[in-house]
Formats: C-alpha cells, structure tokens, sequence
C-alpha cells in the first residue's frame, strides 16, 4: 500500500478550507486508517464504529487485541452520544482540561463502537485532542475516531511524522503531517467511573492538576508497586524500548560516568541519556541531551524522540539519568521504567 502524506499548517483553523483535511476526512469515512498529530504524540485514527477500519488499526500496529483504543472526538458536543452518563467529577474535569491530554473512562453506550475498540469492556476512554490539525480532521470526519499513538506496537510512541513513517509506511492509508507534537508524552488516563477516581496511566496532566479541581484521586496499585494486573491493559505490555538494554540510574554525573568507564574498559559501547546541563559531564559513545532538567516539559517533549535515535547508533548497553517523580515527572519516570524494563544500576 502507498502512503499518502499530507502535510498541513499546524494553524489549520476552522475558517480556511483545506483540502487535505478533507481528502484525510473522506478515507477515514471510507474505513482507513490515517496517522494524525495531536497535542500528545501521533495517533492512528479509524472510525470507532467499524470493525473493518479498527481491525486495520490493530493490524499495522501489531497490537494486542486485548489492548483498547482511546476514542478521540472534534467536539464536546459528540460525547453525549457515545457514553451512558458524565457524572458530576467527570464534568469538572472536562471543564478544567478538555480540550488537552487527559482521557476519562466512561460506562460506553452500545452499539455505538465495535467491540474491537473497547476489547470487550463494557467501559470506554474518551478525549478531546488540543491540536487544531486533530480537531478539524475529525469534525471534518464527523465521526468518533479511535486512534491508538501511532507507533509499531512496543516501540517509542511518535512525535513527528517521521517517526510515524519509519514504523508505518506502506501500512496505512495516509498521514496528516503537522510538525512535531507538544507535549512528547501520552494523555493521562483516569478512570471516573468508580466513586473516587483511579488514574490508570500517568500523562500530560498531572495527578496534583486533578486533584487542585476534583480532590483526592487514587493511583491504580499496580503502577505504584508493579504487582497485579494493571487496570489498563495497556499498561502490562513492553513499551517505548530503545534496541540496547536501557537502563536507569540515581546520582550525579561523576558517578554515571565512573560506571560508564568501567563498562567501556570491558569493550562495551555505551550510550548515556543526558541532559542540557549534565551533557558536558559525558564521554561515551553516543551522549544524547534530552531537555533541560530545570523545565520538566523539555524532557518530556524530547524524551521519544531520544529513545529512538540512540537506535541509530549501535549500541550494548544505554544509561539514562532519572528525574523526580512530580507533575509531568510522573509520566517521565513511568515511560522510562517502561522503557528499562523496571531496569536500575
Ligand atoms: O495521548 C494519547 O492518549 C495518545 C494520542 C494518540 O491520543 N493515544 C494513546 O493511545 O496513547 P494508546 O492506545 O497508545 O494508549 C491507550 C491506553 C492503553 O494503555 C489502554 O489500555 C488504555 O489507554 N485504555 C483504553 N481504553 C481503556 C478502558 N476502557 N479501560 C482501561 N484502559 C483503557
Ligand atoms: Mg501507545
């Protein structure tokens, strides 16, 4: 299959006319699947009822069938059709953060989204994308469109449309090309559904920015201790690893390299995950600044963008520095464990 590209100004706004959001529109109503930028990273979109679109979600990305789609809508005004009730907390939050990178789980209506979407649950997650390309391109669509990031399953999740073609081309219908993403990391996933709310994935918002507007939230257990089946099934599988074993490491950057030097002297190549103001500190094979750590976003913009360019080089062993666990270090810290394989030195 060809890929098409279409790329577009990141400030499409409702007013102009653009042709590619429509001909992008047209194949999602036709039942493919298109790549698209949010403000997160890059989803691959389908139309959320069809099971022959979703099932080609599924197909080029080599994911679990058991893993369900987050469903993305262009407008508040479509979520009342999708799911049986937005109770008084999931309202609030609404207000406070859509449109924007946080994901609420509702009871789902039926007969609404093929069950391929919400792998049989009887639950589905539901956001409104800050991006004005995603925005247009689904109102354009009028459709609920479930869109998964837009990576080879297992792989770092895209933020440019590079990316989304060095794991997709020829797999998928098109993509709507729009730069680079903002945020770098995934939405935040809280399930409303139970009396006091559970985030079931760390991500652009953080659990303090919920909790300054709902009160207190739990975090799903199996995150915090890694023990149990997560409550999102996603959150079970391999994620985000770079090809070299990734691992992390606590304290300062005279104690990083020391244990780099060693791994060297033994004929190893290393590669170290860096930052603005620790990369001169650094001798290795490959050392890769990954934001500033005085401005927590920079990394978090940055950090899969990083994963994947230590693959150029060839690499045995990558070590990364660690951040701390607060606002967007929440969601940092979990895609880098992640990515290690809950790995440390
Ligand atoms: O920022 C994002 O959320 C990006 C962009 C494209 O919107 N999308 C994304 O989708 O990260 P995906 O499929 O890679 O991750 C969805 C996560 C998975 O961990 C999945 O298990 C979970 O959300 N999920 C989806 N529906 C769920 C449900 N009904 N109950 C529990 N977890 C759910
Ligand atoms: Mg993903």
């Amino acid at each position: 299959m060809k890929t098409i590209k279409w790329i577009v100004d990141k400030h499409v706004n409702e007013q102009m006319d653009y042709p590619h959001i429509s001909q992008a529109a047209e194949f999602l109503n036709n039942n493919e699947v298109v790549a698209f930028p949010s403000e997160t990273v890059y989803g691959l979109g389908a139309n959320a009822g069809s099971t022959e679109a979703v099932a080609k979600i599924f197909e080029a990305k080599g994911r679990p069938s058991d893993n369900p789609l987050i469903v993305h809508i262009g407008d508040r005004a479509q979520l009342p059709a999708l799911v049986k009730q937005i109770n008084e907390k999931a309202e609030k939050l609404i207000e406070a953060f859509w449109p924007g990178p946080l994901t609420i789980i509702f009871e789902k209506k039926e007969g609404v989204f093929s069950d391929k979407v919400t792998a049989g649950l009887n639950t589905v997650g539901i956001r409104l994308p800050d991006h004005p390309v995603a925005m247009a391109l689904i109102k354009e669509a009028n459709l609920p469109i479930a869109a998964p990031s837009a990576n080879r399953s297992g792989r770092p999740s895209p933020t440019t449309a590079k990316h989304v073609l060095d794991d997709l081309d020829g797999k998928i219908a098109g993509i709507v090309d729009g730069g680079a993403t903002g945020v770098g990391v995934e939405s935040t996933v809280i399930d409303c559904t139970a009396e006091t709310p559970v985030i079931l994935r760390p991500g652009g918002v953080s659990k303090e920015e919920i909790e300054s507007i709902i009160g207190p939230v739990e975090i799903d257990a199996a995150l915090l201790n890694g023990e149990g089946a997560p409550k999102s099934p996603g959150m079970k599988y391999t994620h985000y690893a770079p090809d070299a074993p990734l691992y992390l490491m606590e304290g300062s950057p005279g104690k990083i390299q020391s244990l780099v030097d060693d791994k060297r002297k033994e004929g190893l190549k290393v590669g170290i995950l860096a930052t603005e103001e620790s990369k001169g500190n650094y001798s290795a094979d490959v050392v890769i600044p990954c934001g500033s750590r005085k401005d927590l976003p920079t990394v978090a913009q940055s950090l899969y963008d990083v994963l994947r360019a230590f693959n150029e080089a060839d690499l045995d062993m990558i070590v990364s520095e660690v951040f701390p666990r607060d606002g967007i270090g929440t969601a940092i810290m979990n895609r880098l464990e992640k990515a290690a394989g809950h790995r440390w030195l």
